[in-house]
């Protein structure tokens, strides 16, 4: 079988990378072969859109856009679509949507920005975890690392706008991502199970 391609969305502290690893535990534990992955990846053109991001190195921000890209381009081309042909599920922990929610939100050309983007490969199957701008910034007031792109209600709150209009366009499937970690998994996992066809037994 060929693979699928499952995309996990959302601003800062929506839950992503908790949500991400559960999801793939539940789907292997329903006997599919998983890779976990994100963006920007742990290589070295992740790393350096992490140094910018964490102002140790100073990028213009079309050069930023641009290290994104082709970040995800060798992603893709290395890591996503071989696992697919091979049949995995792939769950990758942002991909260009956030590219385009966080673009939207600075001063960025959003049809540049999109241009650039648009001819990806576009998900199976796109999760956009949606919370609130205060509960993400009590999210991450408990935790002491992270990359903070954007501390503050208001532009939390453009990156979410952003995003809502984004899930519309691209089709991702907008999931509350408020509650406790188990009751956001359960409403994942429904909506995984409606598109593996998946029974409880
Ligand atoms: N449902 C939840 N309720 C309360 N806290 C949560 C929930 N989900 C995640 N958290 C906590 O919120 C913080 C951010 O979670 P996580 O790293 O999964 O989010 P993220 O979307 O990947 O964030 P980032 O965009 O910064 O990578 C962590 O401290 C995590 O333990
Ligand atoms: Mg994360």
């Amino acid at each position: 079988m060929k693979g699928k391609f499952i995309v996990i969305e959302g601003i800062d502290n929506a839950g992503k990378g908790t949500q991400s690893v559960l999801l793939a535990e539940y789907l292997r534990s329903r006997g599919f072969k998983v890779l976990l992955t994100k963006e920007p990846t742990n290589g070295i053109l992740g790393g350096i859109s992490k140094a910018a991001l964490n102002k140790e190195l100073n990028l213009s921000d079309k050069a930023l856009q641009l290290i994104f890209c082709a970040d995800r381009a060798h992603h893709l081309d290395t890591e996503i679509e071989p696992a697919m042909q091979d049949g995995f599920i792939v769950v990758c922990d942002r991909y260009f949507f956030s590219t385009l929610a966080y673009g939207f939100a600075s001063n960025i050309n959003y049809k540049w920005l999109r241009s650039v983007n648009i001819s990806f490969r576009k998900p199976d199957l796109g999760i956009y975890l949606d919370l609130d701008p205060k509960t993400s910034l009590l999210r991450a007031e408990k935790q002491v690392d992270g990359i903070q792109l954007f501390g503050n209600v208001e532009k939390i709150s453009k990156v979410r706008q952003a995003y809502l209009s984004i899930a519309k366009e691209f089709h991702l499937k907008k999931v509350n991502a408020k509650g406790t970690v188990e009751e956001v998994s359960q409403r994942i996992n429904k909506i995984v199970d409606k598109f593996f066809n998946i029974k409880d037994n």
